[in-house]
């Protein structure tokens, strides 16, 4: 069962927010979440997009509404099994999105399909990993290479349009921190020298002598000998090891945006305790989801959501609010909790409940309040 929500509009058109807030957009058929034939829906049908005149700007456009990466590639539908539905109507005819809108919708299209068949259907690739919003915006500067993953690796900064490695020197864990806190990774667990002959950097040795005291937004900030002075030779090289950016989702909700909130941590999915949960906390998981400002709902409106089964993995949250992702707030180790799932059941006063968020896409509308959330049973 579905909360109904009832919206009161403090002086935003009626009809311009319910066109917003119902359309919605999916991939489907592909491997993953963020790829495969592109559905959009109208009226509680979901229908397809022409592909005429659809290009990588729409692409990118779909990848961002939905929370994925960058956008790789504009397949056809027709690639991803099974087609649509014979009873399935192709919603849209060419859309020419400029590539900086935050939804489909918001791209220049025409609704009056007149020629358009199944054969002709949209699709999208985007890579599948979460956009950290913010990124994409600030040029990449800092990169980890050599893996696993974007979160580890030889540290290297681009000057002068050319990659270049750190020389180890003055370099310590709250440099780390900071090129953790800069790639959207989580905390900083180990800064070392390269030892591995194969893990060795080629190019310019940029840096030395970085000194950053850990508040830094980016490395570029921290004091340092200048760009390529130094005498480090490629065995001094520096590596940082971060860990991975927690991935996350809310369930139960209406909208991707909705639901209660679960954090994946050795494969499995389990939920978060709302013991010190707050607005700041709340932002960072809307900023890492993409979706906009937060709402903090009420302990009775967030049983809608239905209650968690399962794990508890994160406990007694604090995040400033700046942070990128989850895993830059502070937290109790994983699965270390004084909650539960079961008291939270019985008890309707508890409060200790695994924690639901309500997130409205209102960038652009906080004027916007839900007052009132009604259960539909
Ligand atoms: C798409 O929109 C741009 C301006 O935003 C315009 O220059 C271009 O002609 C349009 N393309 C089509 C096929 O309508
Ligand atoms: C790293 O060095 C900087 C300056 O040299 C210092 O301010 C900071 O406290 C050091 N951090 C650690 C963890 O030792
Ligand atoms: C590099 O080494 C040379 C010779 O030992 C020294 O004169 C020079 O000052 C050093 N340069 C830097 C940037 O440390
Ligand atoms: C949450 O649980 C703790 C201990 O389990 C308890 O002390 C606290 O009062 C609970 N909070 C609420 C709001 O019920």
């Amino acid at each position: 069962l579905y909360p109904v929500f009832s919206v009161f509009l403090l002086s935003w058109p009626i009809s311009h927010f319910f066109a917003e807030s119902s359309s919605r957009t999916r991939l489907v058929g592909g491997h993953h979440r963020c790829e495969g034939r592109v559905e959009v829906e109208r009226n509680g049908q979901w229908g397809t997009v022409c592909d005429d005149g659809w290009g990588m700007k729409d692409v990118e456009v779909v990848c961002r509404e939905l929370g994925c990466g960058a956008a790789t590639g504009t397949p056809s539908g027709t690639l991803y099994k099974p087609l649509a539905e014979k009873d399935q109507k192709v919603l849209i005819q060419a859309v020419n999105c400029s590539g900086m809108e935050s939804k489909l919708i918001h791209c220049e299209q025409e609704e009056d399909v007149f020629d358009c068949s199944h054969n002709e259907d949209a699709g999208a690739m985007c890579e599948k990993q979460m956009l950290h919003l913010s990124f994409p915006i600030v040029p990449e500067t800092v990169r980890l290479v050599g893996g696993p993953g974007r979160c580890k690796g030889r540290v290297e900064v681009k000057h002068q349009e050319q990659w270049g490695t750190v020389c180890k020197a003055g370099w310590n864990l709250s440099a780390a921190k900071v090129v953790c806190w800069q790639l959207g990774c989580g905390r900083a667990t180990l800064t070392q020298r390269c030892c591995n002959k194969d893990t060795q950097g080629q190019g310019p040795i940029w840096l030395s002598k970085v000194s950053c005291s850990g508040q830094e937004e980016s490395l570029q900030d921290c004091p340092s000998a200048l760009w390529g002075k130094n005498n480090c030779t490629h065995d001094e090289d520096t590596c940082v090891e971060c860990e991975d950016p927690f991935d996350l989702r809310l369930v139960g909700g209406d909208t991707r945006c909705s639901g209660r909130l679960e954090v994946l941590h050795k494969g499995e999915w389990g939920s978060v305790c709302d013991d010190g949960w707050g607005e700041k906390e709340e932002k960072v998981v809307c900023k890492q989801l993409g979706c906009g400002e937060s709402i903090l709902l009420s302990a009775k409106a967030r049983r809608n959501f239905g209650l968690g089964a399962g794990r508890i993995w994160l406990d007694d949250v604090h995040c400033s609010g700046k942070e990128q992702s989850l895993e830059q707030c502070r937290h109790r180790f994983w699965g270390h909790h004084n909650c539960n799932h079961k008291e939270d059941v019985a008890t309707d006063k508890n409060n200790n409940k695994s924690h639901t968020i309500q997130l409205l896409n209102m960038r652009t509308k906080s004027i916007l309040k839900i007052i009132e959330l009604t259960p539909l049973y």
